[in-house]
């Protein structure tokens, strides 16, 4: 079988580890001798072993001059875990193929100059775009210390998200809502707006059966302390941080604090929270995947501010109309078609009755 396919494998593999691995990126390992699969693995997060070490385990002596498939490029460092080049070296292996650099500083290359100072054939492999949006969260974050960005919305096929009396439940069905459990599964932080958490009260939960990871962060964005305390963002199944500015009362703070939420007060001039600052923020905290799930006025300063990567939008067969209904995105908008952001439709499916459009921004507008 060829290098393509085994990487296939490899990056289907990597994939069992979304949601599980967060700081450490999703990866899958194929070990293959005389045209057989020996050994597979993938990483299960931080503290687990590394997925060549488990692809290895399994292979045991079968990896004597087999060829190793990585979707990332073998560590050589000590870590939580000891470098997975000397286990490789030791094992025999004979080829090494990675779809891509880790461009992690500890890294960055040098995992693949100890295999080849051991004599081991090292070769950059295929799939390496595949590989790049797989771990697309993780490669950011190296290389920028931010989160990568995403949007989801739901909205009718005019692309309204609620409607004139402000409902939005349930636009879309039960797989899409589904489908957003797994994007929520994904991520490491949940945000939305004052306006959302006021008009839907949602727990922003992960509420799929097949997760395993941690509670994912919920961010409540309200600068000037109109949503209380007492709703579900503040109940117990997951941790609440709540971003403001000095416009919010003391009152407020202290009632979100005695709920147990982190309150995070950014002292800017502006009237609203400074998003910029708080996706920085949340990178420092190794919080590689944000979700932005709306409303479309938070989404709006978002997008204006050239601070989301992708989006994902759920498009209901239901029309809503009305000037008084939200648009996915509200504000002032782009003033003219020339100026509207750009964007790059990367994947459409079906999911149930409604459709998954997946894309990502384009930054050189
Ligand atoms: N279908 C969907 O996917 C979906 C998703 C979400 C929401 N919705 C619907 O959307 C509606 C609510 O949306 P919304 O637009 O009214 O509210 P929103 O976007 O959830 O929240 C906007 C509010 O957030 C606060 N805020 C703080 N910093 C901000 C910043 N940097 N940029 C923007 N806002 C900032 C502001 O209030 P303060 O100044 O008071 O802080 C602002 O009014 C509801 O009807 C809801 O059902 C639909």
């Amino acid at each position: 079988m060829g290098d393509e396919v085994q990487m296939a494998r490899a990056l289907a593999l990597a994939e069992r580890g979304r949601g599980l691995c967060s700081p450490n990126p999703m990866v899958g390992a194929v070990l293959v001798r005389a045209g057989a699969v020996v050994g597979e693995g993938w990483h299960e997060g931080p503290g687990n072993p590394h997925a060549e070490v488990v692809a290895l385990r399994e292979a045991g002596e079968r990896a004597l001059g087999a060829t190793l498939f990585t979707t990332l490029e073998p560590c050589g460092h000590f870590g939580r875990t000891p470098p997975c080049t000397g286990i490789i070296i030791d094992a025999g292996v004979a080829r090494a193929v990675s779809a891509i650099r880790d461009p992690n500083p500890v890294v960055d290359g040098r995992g693949f100059e100890r295999l080849a100072a051991a004599g081991i054939k090292t070769e950059w492999g295929p799939l390496r775009g595949e590989a790049e949006r797989q771990i697309g969260a993780y490669l950011k974050h190296v290389r920028t210390g931010l989160p990568l960005v995403t949007m989801k919305m739901a909205a009718s096929l005019d692309g309204k998200v609620a409607a004139r009396d402000g409902t939005s439940r349930w636009i879309t069905g039960e797989e899409a809502r589904a489908d957003v459990h797994r994007l929520r599964a994904a991520s490491d932080a949940i945000v939305v707006g004052a306006g959302t958490a006021l008009a839907d009260d949602p727990s922003l939960t992960v509420r799929d059966p097949e997760y395993r990871g941690a509670p994912v962060l919920r961010v409540l964005v309200d600068a000037r302390g109109r949503v209380p305390a007492t709703g579900d963002l503040f109940d117990e199944s997951a941790p609440t941080l709540v971003a403001t500015t000095e416009r919010s009362a003391e009152e407020r703070r202290k009632e979100w604090h005695a709920a147990g939420a982190e309150v995070v007060s950014y002292g800017s001039d502006a009237d609203l929270v400074p998003l910029e600052r708080l996706f920085a923020d949340l990178g420092k905290r190794d919080l590689q995947a944000v979700l932005l799930e709306g409303g479309p006025t938070l989404a709006w300063t978002a997008v204006r501010d050239g601070l989301v990567d992708r989006l994902v939008v759920y498009l209901a067969p239901i029309l809503i109309g009305g000037r008084g209904a939200p648009g996915i995105l509200e504000g002032e908008g782009f003033a003219s078609v020339a100026a509207a952001g750009k964007v790059e439709i990367t994947r459409f499916d079906r999911i149930g009755r409604d459709l998954k459009v997946e894309a990502d921004v384009h930054r050189d507008r």
